[in-house]
């Protein structure tokens, strides 16, 4: 059995197969409590985390204040409309402010790329990256990988297609990360102005000249969000255009596998990126997701607290 030993989760391209491996795993496990009446164990009795968001949030936000409270750690969430980042506080003296009360992890979600490195070498508690720019969304990445795996009972072989705003998302880069490293072959789409040079070299990774080609027998399509907010200029025409040529319909999710699962990280621009009959219909694995981002936060704060904890 592998062991974890990273102090932080910053990127999946940090980990290894086996880690991620066990990561997915202790999710696995972690699931049956969230289905018990009484949802709460007591693993990190007396670990205080602290949820740090920089960016607006909901499925990441709550489910790690979740995911630590079944733990039974202690949980306090910071917002930077009402801390003192708002009087010109740099990260770094906000982290150290932080530090001076002994948390044990610091669960951060910020606009820059690279932000939670800067900060994990910084101070001796855990860093777990909620979303860094552009950069990645470790939790996400495992999640969706969680809830492929609940539907295939494995990633090796999977043909996994995603499409749209690929130079914008961390959630992108991450999956890519994670599922090449576990044997899936991944089939990037999206408008050219929004597909970065050399992605093809992140992994088992081929970039596709239409959405067409890139969900043709896929067992998974995962549509990603236009990122407005990170597109200094707007990158595309106009919504209508963009769902014309890179939207999900009932009609072109014929050419995926039959029964292909449908995935998107949230939040959703419903008729831009997916039609409302695919996000609500029998294909859609998106409210899955959500369920399990609990379990793989879960297991996540396990894991960086050593993992062998009460
Ligand atoms: N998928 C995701 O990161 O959603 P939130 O922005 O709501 O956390």
């Amino acid at each position: 059995m592998a062991e974890f030993k990273h102090k932080d989760i910053i990127a999946l391209q940090d980990l290894t197969q086996q880690e991620i491996e066990l990561l997915l795993s202790t999710a696995e496990s972690m699931r049956e409590i969230n289905n018990r009446d009484i949802k709460k164990v007591p693993t990190l009795r007396g670990k205080t985390i602290i949820n740090l968001f920089y960016e607006s949030s909901t499925r990441t936000r709550t489910s790690f204040e979740l995911a630590a409270k079944r733990l039974s750690a202690d949980t306090v969430n910071i917002s930077p409309s009402t801390s003192a980042a708002t009087k010109g506080e740099t990260l770094a003296d906000t982290a150290l402010n932080l530090l001076a009360m002994k948390p044990d992890i610091i669960v951060m979600r910020h606009a820059v790329s690279g932000s939670h490195e800067l900060l994990a070498k910084k101070v001796p508690c855990s860093v777990v990256n909620a979303g860094d720019g552009a950069h990645e969304h470790p939790s996400q990445g495992l999640l969706d990988m969680l809830t492929m795996k609940d539907r295939f009972g494995r990633l090796d072989g999977l043909k996994v297609a995603i499409v749209g705003d690929i130079t914008h998302s961390r959630v992108a880069r991450s999956n890519i990360q994670g599922l090449t490293k576990l044997g899936s072959h991944i089939f990037l789409a999206g408008p050219p102005t929004m597909m970065p040079p050399g992605v093809e070299r992140l992994g088992n990774v081929t970039v596709c000249g239409s959405l067409h080609e890139a969900i043709q027998d896929a067992d998974v399509v995962m549509m990603l969000r236009i990122q407005q907010e990170r597109q200094g200029k707007t990158l595309m025409p106009n919504a209508r255009e963009y769902a014309r040529y890179f939207g999900l319909n009932p009609e072109n999710l014929k050419l995926a596998k039959p029964g292909a699962m449908v995935m998107h990280p949230g939040p959703i621009n419903r008729g831009v990126e997916m039609s409302s009959s695919v996000v609500d219909g029998d294909q859609s694995w998106i409210l899955k997701q959500v369920e399990n981002g609990v379990a793989v936060r879960m297991a996540m704060l396990y894991h960086v607290c050593g993992g062998d904890l009460e």
